[in-house]
């Protein structure tokens, strides 16, 4: 069959809903000033769908460290990969104040975090290695671990009995092959907003060997007492032997970084195959992130506020019966009863009706029957827009009950 016609036959899951929900439930295009309130199709919407939890996106100073060093450099400079003509003294500088925040020794920056974290996977195991990873591990993960030719063991969300077998098995297969095991999960899951275990997961390392690599994209600027991290907010950063978030949540920006012991970051360097084979991180980026993590040290009153807004939110959803499921992070998971035939209703209603957006999740992201409407707050929403919020999720819970939203029309999203 011609590989074109394959693909229109068979769009994907998300894809064969495109006619319908494209420009609005998909790709839609939110204008203005980021921050909560910001304009959808030219009507203004209270909006809870992204993950600048400190409010830096539009943070004046951090506006204007961008603006000049775009100005000064432009996004061409430098040029070329790291290793070859691509190195500055502000990319070290850098990775020094992050192994500094971080508490590690060494840190290396990363061009993005999905494809960034896949190299790392990639570079630091071989076929004899173990990869011993949480089922519910973000997908940037996962096809990083597509890469890994060795063998690799799931164990279910956060089931840390389920890790000691899984554990047991890998060291069976590497007392055989002679490699090593390395376990994979997440400082804060991003759907449901859970914490890894990952004070249980180090205190494991008592019993068995391996190395811990934690992916804490939504806990870097939001865990930790000085956020650091979900490491430091479990009191087991030393524990984590490789540690990896990237720029695109509390930092607002794009990049990524890893840190770890100086050899390790060494060993990076000089082998990971997304940063010796791509240019560099541009000069406005690495600029803009030494701004950012300059007013995350110095501004603890930006993630006091996120942590305000989390706990108020939270609490009143959890007042008025709303399931959140066991989100311990920023992260809000209001979880409905709903059909598939619901769904894109329902979310349409929210958005036109009550000017809410937030990104509804469902099947086959999460089980059918169940959507997710995710709410992520900021330093920079209100009050008010708490109360607002929850009034509107207790009409539309209301209106779900009544059947309100079943339609053939739109049949699934
Ligand atoms: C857990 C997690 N890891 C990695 C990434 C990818 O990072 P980036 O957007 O920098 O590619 C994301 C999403 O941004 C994420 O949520």
């Amino acid at each position: 069959m011609d590989l074109f016609e394959k693909l229109l036959q068979n769009r994907g899951p998300l894809g064969k809903h495109s006619k319908m929900a494209h420009g609005y439930l998909t790709f839609p295009k939110l204008e203005g000033e980021i921050g909560p309130y910001m304009e959808f199709k030219g009507k203004k919407i209270l909006n809870w769908s992204l993950n600048n939890y400190l409010g830096l996106a539009n943070h004046p100073e951090v506006r204007k460290v961008d603006a000049d060093a775009s100005a000064k450099f432009g996004l061409g400079y430098p040029m070329g990969a790291r290793m070859m003509s691509g190195n500055s003294d502000y990319h070290e500088q850098l990775e020094a104040e992050l192994s500094e925040f971080v508490g590690k020794e060494a840190t290396y920056l990363l061009n993005f975090g999905y494809q960034g974290i896949m190299s790392a996977i990639d570079c630091l195991l071989d076929r004899h290695d173990v990869v011993v990873y949480d089922a519910e591990s973000h997908a940037c993960i996962l096809d990083g671990l597509r890469m890994h030719i060795g063998k690799r063991f799931v164990f279910a969300h956060n089931d840390i009995a389920g890790l000691e077998k899984q554990l047991q098995r890998a060291n069976k297969i590497v007392e055989e092959t002679g490699g090593s095991i390395m376990v994979i999960t997440e400082g804060v899951f991003g759907m449901s907003g859970n914490q890894g275990k990952l004070k249980e997961i180090v205190e494991l390392k008592d019993r068995y060997s391996f190395r811990l690599l934690v992916d804490d994209a939504h806990g870097f600027g939001t865990m930790g007492k000085t956020g650091a991290g979900t490491g430091e907010a479990q009191g087991c950063q030393d524990g984590i032997d490789i540690y990896f978030s990237t720029f695109a949540k509390s930092m607002a920006s794009i990049g990524a970084f890893i840190s770890s012991d100086e050899q390790v970051i060494d060993y990076l360097r000089y082998n990971m195959r997304s940063q010796i084979f791509a240019k560099s991180l541009p000069m406005p980026l690495v600029i803009g992130a030494l701004k950012r993590l300059e007013l995350l040290r110095t501004k603890p009153e930006l993630k006091d506020r996120l942590w305000e807004i989390c706990t108020k939110l939270q609490s009143s959803l959890r007042e008025k019966g709303f399931n959140i499921g066991t989100t311990s992070s920023p992260v809000t998971p209001v979880i409905l009863k709903c059909d598939e035939n619901q769904v894109a209703k329902l979310a349409i209603d929210l958005r036109e009706n009550y000017r809410l957006f937030c990104s509804p999740v469902c099947y086959p992201v999460i089980p059918k029957g169940l959507i997710i409407l995710r709410l992520i707050p900021t330093a920079l929403h209100t009050e008010s827009d708490i109360e607002i919020t929850v009034k509107a999720l207790e009409e539309i819970y209301v209106k779900l009950r009544n059947n309100e939203y079943i339609s053939s029309e739109y049949a699934v999203l």
